[in-house]
This record gives structure tokens, sequence and C-alpha cells, in this order.
């Protein structure tokens, strides 16, 4: 199925995101046919590279990146060929008109604009992109994340970017959402009868959202030492999928319908700042440690940051959602770097059962749902059962979907899909401009109270579960992390 033919520009050609994830995302739409014949795909640094040293350059990464297996030559030799290279310095508004002839713009192609570079650059290249006249209705643009680091910086960056293109033009992309599981939740909340009446305050008791990481920083140390776990992945990625869990039913499945029900519940969280920041929410940042004999570096020593940084590298937090469907309803998230397990997973807990008809006062008689996005991609459901044999003693025992076993095909990476939809002008899976706008609202006091009271962030060994008190913080309304330890 071919889409329209189109110029796929990526600002920030050499960088780690182009490298890893967005040209290995584009030779997999090329070898599975979903790029029109004509389309190309130019990439712009400010490096000079002679287009055979560039396209060697992202060989060796597609070719490390995609699936063991997916690489074939035949496929890559045809891509190359889409594949050009500028050298081009974003900040020079003298370099775009270079820019313009080699797009040629009377051209009826849809031009897309991805701005996989510093965020502070991003106004600058709209506006650059538009005197050169490339900003007309055909072409769009994709703003990767962070979008600024407060709602006033966010605000600059939306207004300058919104000067220039029309908001249905531009795509943030938040790459949680392009994500097979993310979009399952969808599947299993407004697809199925079966939980969408349980959905709710009455029948659930908390809900926990973690996205929890192995790796440290690696080579980001210069970007995340200015970030910090909060902006890197609460502000964005945990916001989102909290929103997928909490919102109604949108009345479409179309980008403003959607996007609606996700801002109402941004709106709806119960801000965090002065004294309750202390109360819900923990920042940690994890010391030397290490995992399975393997001895790993504290934070401050990482690359590029800051000996006496109090970034930090672990986020958990008690948010409230003031609405009908969820007052009452904690909903715990949990984020951070250079802990014990990869993974990333939301955790419904019901209730439960009113009455213990069968006796046995240890069992666990919630019931839980777990929807698993990272490493593997499930969804699991706790149930009690009766052991075999006799009497009545209940034990907890799961029913398991695995999506790897049910459907026996290659699983998207997000930006693979997240792409494709840019291409097709869908903007259902990207964020809107009022959305990030609430996001920082609500993110903003938080950050605001913990540099009020200086504190610096917990330590935790890297290898570790992260900080104790974020146990404590769910100990005291008598919960626990679903976590193996
Ligand atoms: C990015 C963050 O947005 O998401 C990174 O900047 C983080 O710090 C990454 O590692 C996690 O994404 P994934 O898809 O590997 O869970």
């Amino acid at each position: 199925q071919h889409r329209a033919a189109c110029d796929i520009v990526v600002f920030g050609g050499t960088g780690d995101l182009a490298l890893r994830k967005l040209l290995p995302a584009l030779y997999y739409l090329h070898r599975d046919n979903h790029l029109h014949p004509a389309t190309r795909v130019l990439a712009l640094a400010r490096a000079r590279h002679e287009l055979p040293a560039y396209r060697q350059l992202v060989q060796r990464h597609v070719s490390q990146y995609v699936a063991q297996g997916d690489f074939d030559q035949h496929s890559w030799d045809s891509f190359a060929e889409r594949l050009d290279y500028m050298s081009l310095d974003v900040s020079q508004r003298v370099e775009f008109p270079k820019l313009a002839k080699a797009l040629g713009k009377k051209s009826d192609r849809v031009r897309l604009f991805y701005l996989a570079t510093f965020p502070n650059l991003f106004a600058a290249t709209a506006h650059h992109l538009a005197s050169v006249g490339l900003t007309d209705g055909r072409s769009r643009i994709v703003l990767e994340k962070p979008l600024g680091q407060s709602l006033t910086t966010a605000n600059a960056i939306n207004d300058g970017i919104g000067s220039v293109f029309d908001e249905a033009r531009v795509f943030r992309i938040d790459h949680y959402l392009g994500k097979e599981a993310v979009q399952n939740l969808l599947a299993l909340r407004f697809g199925n009868a079966l939980f969408e009446p349980l959905w709710r305050n009455a029948h659930i008791d908390h809900v926990q959202i973690s996205v929890m990481e192995t790796v440290g920083v690696e080579n980001r140390g210069d970007y995340y030492d200015h970030a910090g776990a909060m902006r890197d992945m609460v502000q964005n990625h945990l916001l989102q999928l909290l929103c997928l869990v909490a919102m109604e039913a949108p009345v479409h499945f179309e980008p403003e319908a959607v996007r609606n029900e996700k801002l109402k519940i941004l709106e709806a969280l119960r801000p965090i700042s002065g004294m309750d920041v202390q109360d819900s929410t923990v920042r940690g940042q994890y010391s030397s440690g290490q995992r399975a004999g393997e001895k790993l570096p504290a934070y401050y020593f990482e690359k590029s940051v800051d000996h006496d940084s109090n970034t930090e590298t672990f986020v958990a937090l008690k948010a409230e959602i003031d609405n009908w469907r969820w007052a009452g309803v904690p909903f715990y998230l949990r984020t951070g770097k250079a802990l014990a397990q990869r993974k990333s997973e939301i955790v419904i807990q019901f209730k439960a059962v009113p009455y213990r008809l069968f006796g046995g006062s240890n069992e666990p008689a919630h019931n839980r749902l777990v929807i698993r996005l990272q490493p593997d991609e499930s969804i699991s459901l706790s149930l009690m059962a009766k052991t075999p044999g006799r009497g009545m003693a209940l034990q907890e025992v799961e029913l398991d979907l695995n999506f790897a076993d049910a459907f026996k095909r290659r699983r998207w990476d997000a930006y693979e899909r997240l792409l494709l939809d840019v291409i097709e002008g869908d903007a259902t899976l990207f964020m809107r401009r009022d959305e990030i706008e609430a996001a920082w609202r609500w993110v903003d006091p938080i950050i605001q109270g913990w540099q009020d009271c200086y504190r610096s962030p917990k330590r935790y060994a890297a290898g570790s579960w992260g900080p104790d008190a974020a146990d404590s913080l769910l100990d005291r309304l008598g919960h626990a992390w679903l976590d193996e330890r």
C-alpha cells in the first residue's frame, strides 16, 4: 500500500535518535512497502559528510538496530537510493535557500520536517523554513521532546512554531503512544465490554504505572543533567499512560476526540505543591552499585554529569484525579534509571472481595490486571482459584495473554507507526499543544517544591529497586509495588 509521495527531512540526521530510531524505522517502512516509490529521505546535520560516507554510517546503525535477520542487502540498497544528506547549520538562516532548492518549492509533494535536534532550535528552524517558503499547506512539522523545561519555555517554543505552522500540521511525538501495548490498552478498554463497567473508583483500589530502566544516562549526560526524570519521563510518557488509563471513551477514534478526553484528565489532576510535594513525591539519584556482579558507577560519575549534581534519576509519586470516576483512587507513578529490572507496566488493582467466604486470611483477595509494555508485551489478569484437593484453599493464578504468542507477527517499533501516521496526516497519537501545557502546569509546582526545600535526592544503589522512600509512599495506604524482588 503506497501513501502519498513525500520528502522526509530529518534535522539532526547524525544524532542518536535519527541513527538508532528514525532511520531504522524508515528502513522497515521501505522494506515492507509502506512508502511511496518516489518518497525521499533527506538527512541534515552540521557535519560535512559525502553521501556515500553518510549512507555507510546509516547502514552500520540500521543493521545494528533492526531485529536480527531483518536487515537484508537488497532492501538496504534500494532504501539507500532514497537517502540523501546535506550539511546545514540550522541556526543560520542563510543556509536555508539551498534546502528550498533541494526540495523544489513548486513540487506538490508532502514535506515532513522532523526536528530531532535540541528544542532551543525549534522555533528558529520553523522561521527559517518559512523564510524560504517551505511552510505552506503541504508541510508538516514533527517535534521531539523535551518540549521545554517548564510551562513558560514550552509556551515560547509552541508560540514560535505556532506562528508558522497551524496546530493541525504540528505533530508532537511521544513515542510511548506508538507502542503496540499502549494502543492495546485502548483496545482492551474500548473494544471489550468486560472491563469498562468495573473501570472506576467503585471497583478499582489503586493504579500503578512503572517505567523502570536498567540503563543509566549513557551518552546523554549533557541533556539529562539539565532535565532529570521528572521532565524526561513523567511530564510526557507517564502522564500520557495515565491519561489512557483514566480517560472517558472518546466519541470517535479521531485526533480531536481522543485528545479532548486526555486533556480532561490532565486538567483534573489534583495539584501537588508546597508541603504536599514532600508527602506525595519521592526523588532519587543512583549512587554506585552492582547488578549481577558487575560494578555500576554513581550518577555523578557519568560522562558529562556535574559532580555535585542534584538531578533526579528516579521519581515516584502519588497522583489523584479529581473527577467522578476516579475520586479516591491513587495513581502511583514510578520511573527511574539504573534499576534492578527493565520493565514498564500498568497495574490495575481491583478492590478486595467484600467478604471472605472461604476463610484464609493470608490470601490476597484482590484481582489485578497487569498490562505489560516492556520487555515483553502482555496482559495478565490474576484470579483466585481453588487449589486441587480437599477443602477450599484458594490461590492466586494468572490468566496470561502474551502478544508475541497470540500474534505471530513482527512487532512494529513505535517510530514506524508514528512516522506512518505523520505521512498520512493522522494526529491521533500525537500531543496537542494544550495537553503539553496542562502537563507542565501540573509538573512545574512539583519541581518548584523540590527546589524550594533544597532537598537533595535520596540515594539508591544502582542495580536496586530505587529508594526505600518509594516503598513507604505506598505503604502508608497499605499498598505495595508489584515487583518480584
Ligand atoms: C526517552 C527518554 O523519551 O524514553 C529516555 O528520553 C528513556 O531517557 C526512553 O530511556 C525510554 O524509552 P523506551 O522506549 O526504551 O522505554
